[in-house]
Protein backbone atom coordinates (compact mmCIF):
# COMPACT_ATOMS: atom_id res chain seq x y z
CA UNK A 1 0.00 0.00 0.00
CA UNK A 2 1.47 3.46 -0.75
CA UNK A 3 1.16 6.34 1.95
CA UNK A 4 -1.94 8.19 0.83
CA UNK A 5 -3.49 10.98 3.46
CA UNK A 6 -6.09 9.43 5.06
CA UNK A 7 -8.90 12.12 7.03
CA UNK A 8 -10.71 10.48 10.02
CA UNK A 9 -13.71 12.07 10.18
CA UNK A 10 -14.12 12.95 13.93
CA UNK A 11 -13.19 15.32 16.25
CA UNK A 12 -12.88 13.15 19.37
CA UNK A 13 -8.72 12.97 19.89
CA UNK A 14 -8.83 9.39 21.71
CA UNK A 15 -10.32 7.86 18.72
CA UNK A 16 -7.75 9.48 15.94
CA UNK A 17 -4.76 8.41 18.53
CA UNK A 18 -6.49 4.83 18.70
CA UNK A 19 -6.70 4.72 15.02
CA UNK A 20 -3.62 6.54 13.89
CA UNK A 21 -1.46 4.11 15.63
CA UNK A 22 -2.82 1.24 13.74
CA UNK A 23 -2.67 3.35 10.60
CA UNK A 24 0.20 5.18 10.60
CA UNK A 25 2.33 2.34 8.88
CA UNK A 26 -0.36 2.41 5.83
CA UNK A 27 -1.62 5.91 5.73
CA UNK A 28 -0.57 9.64 6.71
CA UNK A 29 -3.09 10.04 9.09
CA UNK A 30 -4.96 13.28 9.70
CA UNK A 31 -8.04 14.32 11.34
CA UNK A 32 -10.85 16.55 10.62
CA UNK A 33 -9.46 19.77 12.53
CA UNK A 34 -6.43 19.75 10.10
CA UNK A 35 -8.08 20.70 7.58
CA UNK A 36 -9.25 25.02 7.69
CA UNK A 37 -12.13 23.95 4.94
CA UNK A 38 -13.75 21.98 8.30
CA UNK A 39 -14.34 25.14 9.84
CA UNK A 40 -17.25 26.01 7.18
CA UNK A 41 -19.22 22.86 8.06
CA UNK A 42 -21.30 23.07 11.47
CA UNK A 43 -21.45 20.69 13.47
CA UNK A 44 -22.18 17.31 11.61
CA UNK A 45 -25.89 16.73 13.27
CA UNK A 46 -25.88 12.65 13.77
CA UNK A 47 -29.36 11.83 13.17
CA UNK A 48 -29.41 8.35 12.46
CA UNK A 49 -30.85 5.83 14.21
CA UNK A 50 -27.60 3.13 13.93
CA UNK A 51 -24.10 3.25 14.17
CA UNK A 52 -23.89 2.13 10.46
CA UNK A 53 -26.07 5.76 9.23
CA UNK A 54 -24.29 8.14 11.78
CA UNK A 55 -21.23 7.08 10.31
CA UNK A 56 -22.36 7.11 6.47
CA UNK A 57 -23.56 11.03 7.68
CA UNK A 58 -19.89 11.65 9.07
CA UNK A 59 -18.20 10.00 5.78
CA UNK A 60 -20.48 11.32 3.40
CA UNK A 61 -20.10 15.14 4.87
CA UNK A 62 -16.61 15.50 5.15
CA UNK A 63 -15.60 14.32 2.36
CA UNK A 64 -17.74 16.54 0.09
CA UNK A 65 -15.41 18.89 1.78
CA UNK A 66 -11.88 17.43 2.39
CA UNK A 67 -9.60 16.35 -0.53
CA UNK A 68 -8.23 13.30 0.92
CA UNK A 69 -9.90 9.99 1.62
CA UNK A 70 -12.03 10.28 4.39
CA UNK A 71 -12.62 7.35 7.08
CA UNK A 72 -15.36 8.13 9.47
CA UNK A 73 -15.87 6.23 12.75
CA UNK A 74 -19.50 6.27 14.75
CA UNK A 75 -19.27 3.67 17.56
CA UNK A 76 -20.75 3.13 21.09
CA UNK A 77 -21.77 0.90 23.96
CA UNK A 78 -24.76 -1.50 24.05
CA UNK A 79 -25.96 -2.89 27.51
CA UNK A 80 -27.83 -5.77 27.14
CA UNK A 81 -30.16 -4.87 30.60
CA UNK A 82 -31.18 -1.44 29.01
CA UNK A 83 -32.27 -2.90 25.59
CA UNK A 84 -28.80 -1.94 23.68
CA UNK A 85 -29.02 1.98 25.39
CA UNK A 86 -27.32 4.22 25.43
CA UNK A 87 -26.47 2.51 21.26
CA UNK A 88 -26.22 5.49 19.01
CA UNK A 89 -26.66 8.30 22.22
CA UNK A 90 -23.34 6.97 23.80
CA UNK A 91 -21.78 10.09 23.45
CA UNK A 92 -23.97 12.46 25.04
CA UNK A 93 -25.89 10.15 27.41
CA UNK A 94 -25.25 11.72 30.59
CA UNK A 95 -26.81 14.77 28.93
CA UNK A 96 -25.26 17.87 27.15
CA UNK A 97 -22.60 19.24 27.68
CA UNK A 98 -21.08 15.86 27.46
CA UNK A 99 -18.48 13.97 29.66
CA UNK A 100 -17.03 10.68 30.08
CA UNK A 101 -18.06 11.43 33.95
CA UNK A 102 -21.73 11.58 33.54
CA UNK A 103 -22.08 9.10 31.39
CA UNK A 104 -20.45 6.87 32.88
CA UNK A 105 -22.05 8.26 36.55
CA UNK A 106 -25.77 7.35 34.46
CA UNK A 107 -24.99 4.14 33.06
CA UNK A 108 -24.31 2.79 36.59
CA UNK A 109 -27.53 4.60 37.57
CA UNK A 110 -29.46 3.40 35.35
CA UNK A 111 -28.13 -0.70 35.22
CA UNK A 112 -28.96 0.04 39.10
CA UNK A 113 -32.45 1.42 38.74
CA UNK A 114 -33.46 -1.60 36.53
CA UNK A 115 -31.92 -3.95 38.98
CA UNK A 116 -29.02 -5.43 37.13
CA UNK A 117 -26.24 -5.61 39.55
CA UNK A 118 -24.55 -9.31 38.70
CA UNK A 119 -21.75 -9.76 36.13
CA UNK A 120 -24.35 -11.88 34.54
CA UNK A 121 -27.39 -9.03 34.39
CA UNK A 122 -24.70 -6.74 32.95
CA UNK A 123 -23.55 -8.00 29.99
CA UNK A 124 -22.32 -5.50 27.05
CA UNK A 125 -20.30 -4.84 24.47
CA UNK A 126 -18.66 -1.75 22.45
CA UNK A 127 -19.59 -1.55 18.46
CA UNK A 128 -17.93 0.28 15.60
CA UNK A 129 -18.71 1.16 12.67
CA UNK A 130 -15.98 2.77 9.88
CA UNK A 131 -17.18 4.16 6.77
CA UNK A 132 -14.35 4.82 4.13
CA UNK A 133 -15.50 7.60 1.27
CA UNK A 134 -13.99 10.05 -1.31
CA UNK A 135 -15.70 12.55 -3.17
CA UNK A 136 -19.35 12.49 -1.60
CA UNK A 137 -19.74 8.75 -2.56
CA UNK A 138 -19.29 5.64 0.43
CA UNK A 139 -16.53 3.13 -0.78
CA UNK A 140 -16.92 0.44 1.81
CA UNK A 141 -18.19 -0.04 5.17
CA UNK A 142 -16.16 -2.46 8.17
CA UNK A 143 -18.09 -2.94 11.18
CA UNK A 144 -16.55 -4.56 14.79
CA UNK A 145 -17.89 -5.65 18.25
CA UNK A 146 -16.53 -6.87 21.38
CA UNK A 147 -18.30 -8.00 23.90
CA UNK A 148 -17.61 -8.19 27.83
CA UNK A 149 -19.52 -6.51 30.94
CA UNK A 150 -19.91 -3.70 33.13
CA UNK A 151 -18.31 -3.47 36.18
CA UNK A 152 -19.61 -1.47 39.62
CA UNK A 153 -17.17 1.16 39.48
CA UNK A 154 -14.75 2.81 37.46
CA UNK A 155 -10.96 1.50 37.41
CA UNK A 156 -8.01 2.48 35.45
CA UNK A 157 -6.45 5.88 33.58
CA UNK A 158 -6.36 4.47 30.16
CA UNK A 159 -8.23 4.69 27.30
CA UNK A 160 -11.41 7.05 27.00
CA UNK A 161 -15.63 7.05 27.38
CA UNK A 162 -16.38 3.95 28.93
CA UNK A 163 -13.53 2.17 29.33
CA UNK A 164 -13.03 2.04 33.01
CA UNK A 165 -16.36 0.63 33.71
CA UNK A 166 -16.00 -2.31 30.55
CA UNK A 167 -14.05 -5.80 31.01
CA UNK A 168 -13.88 -7.47 28.19
CA UNK A 169 -14.59 -11.52 28.11
CA UNK A 170 -12.50 -13.52 29.52
CA UNK A 171 -10.23 -10.53 30.72
CA UNK A 172 -10.21 -9.29 34.22
CA UNK A 173 -9.14 -5.49 33.67
CA UNK A 174 -11.20 -2.91 32.31
CA UNK A 175 -10.37 -1.47 28.60
CA UNK A 176 -8.83 1.77 31.32
CA UNK A 177 -6.56 -0.62 32.59
CA UNK A 178 -4.77 -2.13 29.68
CA UNK A 179 -2.39 -0.65 27.35
CA UNK A 180 -3.69 0.95 24.16
CA UNK A 181 -1.83 -1.89 22.16
CA UNK A 182 -3.85 -4.51 24.14
CA UNK A 183 -6.89 -2.77 23.55
CA UNK A 184 -6.89 -2.26 20.30
CA UNK A 185 -6.00 -6.00 19.77
CA UNK A 186 -9.45 -6.89 20.93
CA UNK A 187 -11.46 -4.31 20.80
CA UNK A 188 -14.91 -2.98 18.20
CA UNK A 189 -12.19 -0.60 17.16
CA UNK A 190 -9.25 -2.35 15.89
CA UNK A 191 -11.20 -4.91 14.47
CA UNK A 192 -12.93 -3.11 12.36
CA UNK A 193 -9.80 -1.53 11.15
CA UNK A 194 -8.20 -4.76 11.05
CA UNK A 195 -11.08 -5.04 8.07
CA UNK A 196 -10.40 -1.68 6.50
CA UNK A 197 -6.44 -3.07 6.18
CA UNK A 198 -7.52 -6.23 4.64
CA UNK A 199 -9.59 -4.65 2.35
CA UNK A 200 -7.39 -2.03 1.41
CA UNK A 201 -4.81 -4.49 0.78
CA UNK A 202 -7.17 -6.26 -2.00
CA UNK A 203 -8.27 -3.37 -3.31
CA UNK A 204 -5.50 -0.88 -3.61
CA UNK A 205 -6.82 3.09 -4.09
CA UNK A 206 -5.76 5.30 -6.56
P1 LIG B 1 -19.49 9.11 18.48
O1 LIG B 1 -18.40 10.12 18.38
O2 LIG B 1 -20.85 9.63 18.25
O3 LIG B 1 -19.19 7.86 17.69
O4 LIG B 1 -19.52 8.72 20.02
C1 LIG B 1 -18.97 7.57 20.48
C2 LIG B 1 -19.13 7.51 22.00
O5 LIG B 1 -19.21 6.13 22.37
C3 LIG B 1 -17.91 8.08 22.72
O6 LIG B 1 -18.08 9.42 23.07
C4 LIG B 1 -17.81 7.17 23.94
O7 LIG B 1 -18.70 7.63 24.93
C5 LIG B 1 -18.34 5.83 23.41
N1 LIG B 1 -17.23 5.00 22.90
C6 LIG B 1 -17.00 4.64 21.60
N2 LIG B 1 -15.89 3.90 21.51
C7 LIG B 1 -15.40 3.81 22.76
C8 LIG B 1 -14.24 3.17 23.29
O8 LIG B 1 -13.40 2.58 22.59
N3 LIG B 1 -14.10 3.28 24.62
C9 LIG B 1 -14.98 3.95 25.43
N4 LIG B 1 -16.05 4.57 24.98
C10 LIG B 1 -16.27 4.51 23.64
Amino acid sequence: MSQKTLCIATRNQHKTQEIASVLAAYWVVKCSADYPEMEQLEDIEETGDSFQANATIKAIATSQIVPDYVLADDSGLECDALDGAPGVFSARYGGIPSSAEKNNAKLLQELARVGAMTPEQRGARFRCVLVLAKGGEVLATFDGACEGKIILEPRGLHGFGYDPLFVPRTYTRTFAQLTEKTKTSLSHRGLALKKFIEWCQANPLE
